[in-house]
């Protein structure tokens, strides 16, 4: 099957370097020519000089799209209008209502979210799904990255091109990651700050959400973190599922499993280790080709992407609203008191 690649950054070569087996990249576009010639280079594609010599259905049948945000969202539309499958990145658009607007019709819209195919996720999945009575009470994540020069001039600090901070950016994976396991999260409360660098962008996000029976689920994501972290923990009435790193630069991935005793006290630990290596990009784009050749559903699709977005907007508007309360009770602190 014939690919073509819009956007040939960092994500946009990792995605070249896990291609399935069948699969052809063909031509790739990026206004950077260096960064086209590099995944020309890996995979052998020609270099188109626009986004529409790829977006061609007699040569492609997909698309891989991986773009700065603000750039997303025309691309997959006219990719749909010309038939095409679509691997996008996430967040996918910059807002809700701007995916929103998106009509995938008959294009099959796998959306870059790779942290469902890690190992220790699937994992995760299973023993959950092998103990139904053992209902989720509570999940808990903390996701953040440490710095590099210049990060608060790079894309990701300019609203206007990416649609917001680090929530959009880390935030989105494990509200992706919580909504699998809790598909009616709404958010109870949202607080984002800027703390460290010099951006309009948050650069910490606090989230806590909940599904309409209760189970709750919070979480801090951070772009001045200093050391990269991952950790993702779901605890049932009986156990507590504790997922920690992603390999390479957030440490070894693992899942324990802490599984309480009947008479309670320590409860009984199994510890499970994965290869460093982190095959979830080639998990990912072979599940993209299983679904278009019809063999598999769609792991992480339009939907899911609309939902984390909702849920981003929706904890930016309470943030918002709850620096407006704390300004007016700086400034009328009588009045607040008596609240
Ligand atoms: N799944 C993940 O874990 C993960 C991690 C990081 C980034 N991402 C997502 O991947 C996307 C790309 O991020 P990145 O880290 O690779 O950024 P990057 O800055 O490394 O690459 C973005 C590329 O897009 C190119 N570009 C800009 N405008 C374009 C246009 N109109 N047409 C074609 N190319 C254009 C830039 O020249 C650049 O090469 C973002 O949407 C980001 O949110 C996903």
């Amino acid at each position: 099957m014939n690919w073509g690649m819009i956007g040939c950054g960092t994500i946009g070569e990792r995605r070249a370097l896990a291609l399935p087996a069948g699969v052809k990249l063909v031509s790739c576009f990026d206004p950077n020519q260096e960064r086209a010639g590099k995944i020309s280079g890996i995979t052998g594609c020609s270099i188109a000089k626009a986004e529409d010599e790829v977006l061609d259905p007699s040569k492609v049948q997909a698309v891989l799209v991986a773009t700065i945000n603000s750039a997303i969202i025309p691309i997959v539309k006219k990719a749909c209008e010309r038939g095409l499958h679509v691997l996008v990145e996430k967040p996918v658009a910059r807002s809700f209502s701007e995916l929103s607007e998106l009509n995938p019709g008959k294009s099959i819209i796998k959306v870059g979210f790779n942290h469902r195919f890690h190992p220790a996720f699937f994992d995760l999945l299973s023993e959950i799904k092998k103990n139904p009575d053992d209902s989720i009470m509570f999940i808990r994540a903390q996701y953040g990255n440490g710095a590099r020069l210049g990060f608060d001039q790079e894309w990701r600090s300019k609203v206007e091109l990416s649609g917001g901070g680090e929530l959009l950016d880390q935030g989105v994976h494990v509200i992706d990651l919580a909504s699998v396991l809790l598909p009616e999260l709404s958010v109870m409360q949202g607080y984002s700050r800027t703390h460290y660098w010099n951006m309009p962008v948050d650069d910490n996000t606090w989230g806590i959400l909940a599904n309409p029976q209760g189970a709750t689920f919070s979480f801090h994501v951070s772009s001045s973190e200093w050391k990269n972290e991952f950790r993702f923990e779901v605890y049932t009435r009986q156990r507590k599922y504790q997922w920690l790193g992603l390999g390479r630069s957030y440490g070894p991935e693992k899942l324990f499993i802490h599984k309480m005793k009947s008479e309670m006290g320590p409860p009984e630990t199994e510890e499970r280790c994965y290869p460093s290596e982190d095959n979830s990009w080639l998990a990912e784009n072979t599940n993209f080709l299983h679904a278009i050749q019809g063999k598999a559903e769609v792991n992480g699709g339009y939907r899911d992407a609309l939902h984390s977005l909702k849920m981003v907007q929706d904890i930016y508007a309470n943030s918002m609203k709850l620096h407006a309360d704390l300004k007016r009770r700086e400034q009328h602190p009588i009045w607040w008191q008596g609240q």
